[in-house]
């Protein structure tokens, strides 16, 4: 194959790479009735329960699954862009920064203040997850377990992808509660999580995710193996959603 063709290919499978990871923006797992919900206007203390309860049983797994990226990708480059990921879910190698200690804090403080008494994140770590939540914690780690790096890479390629707008996202409907913290300043001290994410860690998870996914594709074949997992992963995570609105709805009524 001559060195022009090569290049070809590359830039093709680039270029599909990208418009495989701007097609989340069209699926159910951003477009979906508890993005509404949460975005809509401020939620009953149940309600923003639920989210808090679910949101953390899910999160609690994405460095990990990061890690398993690292180890189930054999291709040296795609493998350096997920140990950057890995190393910034870990604070950058400042602990209290790590994305989950943040995330823990964040969700007690505010169903703390909406509660008007002491919730803690042990309290809502023991909360049981939704079989919802169960099946994307277990659908999402066989992918991520997978023996065929492609899959791997597809998975992780829809996962940073999700992960950039969900953040977003979320904080506008983390917004709607800034009433309950004293200050402005009060309220976006509050929200480091978001803004780390937003700010700077997800843009570059996508570029990096975007840069192993094409690490892995020398052809069509690969692609088309990358893109199963892909949409793999959008699936298990428009039923994570989905389940968290109907309990939602529950606990609402409850
Ligand atoms: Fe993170
Ligand atoms: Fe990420």
């Amino acid at each position: 194959m001559s060195v022009l063709t090569q290049e070809h290919d590359r830039t093709s499978i680039e270029k599909s790479v990208e418009n495989l990871a701007a097609s989340v923006h069209k699926s159910e797992a951003l477009n979906n009735d508890f993005y509404d919900r949460w975005m809509g206007g401020p939620l009953s203390f149940g309600e923003v329960s639920v989210f808090a309860e679910q949101y953390l049983a899910r999160t609690v797994n994405t460095s990990v699954m990061v890690a398993l990226s690292v180890l189930n990708t054999e291709d040296l480059d795609a493998r350096v862009e997920c140990v950057k990921n890995l190393y910034s879910e870990y604070g950058n190698g400042d602990p209290s920064k790590a994305h989950l200690v943040l995330l823990e804090s964040f969700l007690a403080d505010l169903l703390t203040r909406l509660k008007g008494e002491q919730v803690t994140a042990a309290e809502v770590r023991a909360v049981p997850a939704l079989p919802t939540t169960t099946a994307f914690s277990s659908g999402q780690r066989a992918l991520f377990e997978s023996d065929d790096q492609r899959t791997v890479q597809g998975a992780l390629l829809a996962q940073e992808n999700l992960a950039y707008s969900m953040l977003t996202r979320l904080y506008e409907g983390v917004r709607n509660y800034k009433s309950v913290y004293a200050t402005d300043d009060e309220f976006h001290e509050a929200c480091e999580y978001f803004y780390v994410h937003i700010g700077e860690a997800e843009k570059d998870h996508k570029i990096q995710a975007a840069i192993s996914a094409a690490a892995v594709c020398r052809d069509e074949d690969d692609l088309a193996v990358v893109t199963e997992g892909f949409t793999r992963f959008v699936d298990l995570t428009a039923d994570y959603w989905r389940g968290v609105a109907a309990e939602m709805t529950r606990r609402k009524t409850a």
